[in-house]
């Protein structure tokens, strides 16, 4: 308990899913918490939820992936938290096209929402967290940026290059004690999952040896390592909570 007693922590996509169960175990570690997401009033929920733990809390509205709306919501989050502390990038989206078929459209927007937006949102915190001489980046991947999978090459290209952003920006900033590490979950049992077809979602739980999505609750406490002391010595790593889809 109390393992981050103090911090300050933005989750990118807080108001549901993945992003949502990091926020709450965060705020009952101890830490205050801004909550970004675009469905703001979610958003709103989680940090009354989060005061009702007893810590500080804000929901800013931002697209992450436009740099305007990044910038004004993390002005308003460090304006009511104060500086960003800890950083998790994971609002994302998903969809599915087979490459033949895939409208520019949908390329630009995956990499748009679940790559540009990681160094926009990284772009915001870091002359603070430099200034700081403190700072832990998380980067939610996906356990497909290792393996790939049909009708998702925009997702698994985007997740890829999650990883080698987070390796790369490690080398970057380790002098400034700041830890960037990637997570690459394998399926999860949350809306986006959910959104998927039916026979895409049975395929991939047929891969997976546990052959079920994980929980939420099973993949945040590894954001929860990497954010507290207890992971201080994780750098450019991706920790891989995947019901075995992929044994790295
Ligand atoms: N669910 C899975 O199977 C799975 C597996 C591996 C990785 N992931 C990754 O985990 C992360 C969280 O996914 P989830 O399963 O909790 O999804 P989710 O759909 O349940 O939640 C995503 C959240 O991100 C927000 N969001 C989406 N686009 C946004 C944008 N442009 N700007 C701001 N907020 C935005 C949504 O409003 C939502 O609150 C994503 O990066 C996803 O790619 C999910």
């Amino acid at each position: 308990m109390d393992r981050l007693r103090g911090r300050v922590a933005l989750v990118t996509g807080g108001a549901k899913g993945l992003g949502r169960a990091i926020a709450l175990l965060f705020a009952r570690e101890g830490a205050n918490v801004a909550v970004v997401d675009l469905d703001i009033a979610e958003a709103r929920k989680v940090a009354d939820e989060i005061r009702g733990i007893g810590r500080e809390a804000v929901a800013a509205r931002a697209d992450v992936g436009d740099p305007d709306q990044v910038t004004q919501a993390f002005q308003q989050a460090v304006g009511a938290v104060g500086d960003v502390q800890i950083l998790v990038n994971n609002a994302g989206i998903d969809s599915t096209s087979v490459v033949a078929e895939m409208p520019l459209e949908m390329w630009d927007e995956m990499i748009r929402i679940n790559l540009r937006s990681i160094f926009l949102c990284t772009r915001a915190v870091l002359p603070r967290m430099i200034r700081n001489h403190y700072g832990r980046i998380i980067n939610i991947s996906s356990q497909l940026a290792h393996k790939g999978a049909r009708e998702m090459a925009h997702y698994s290209a985007a997740k890829a290059g999650v990883i080698a952003f987070t390796r790369s920006l490690a080398y970057e900033v380790a002098e400034h004690n700041i830890t960037v590490n990637a997570i690459a979950p394998g399926p999860l049992d949350t809306e986006l999952f959910r959104k998927l077809p039916e026979s895409w979602r049975a395929n991939k739980l047929k891969e997976v040896p546990l052959h079920r999505p994980g929980t939420v609750d099973e993949i945040a406490p590894t954001a929860l390592l990497l954010a507290s002391d207890d992971g201080g010595y994780y750098l450019g790593s991706t920790l891989n909570p995947n019901g075995g889809d992929v044994m790295v």
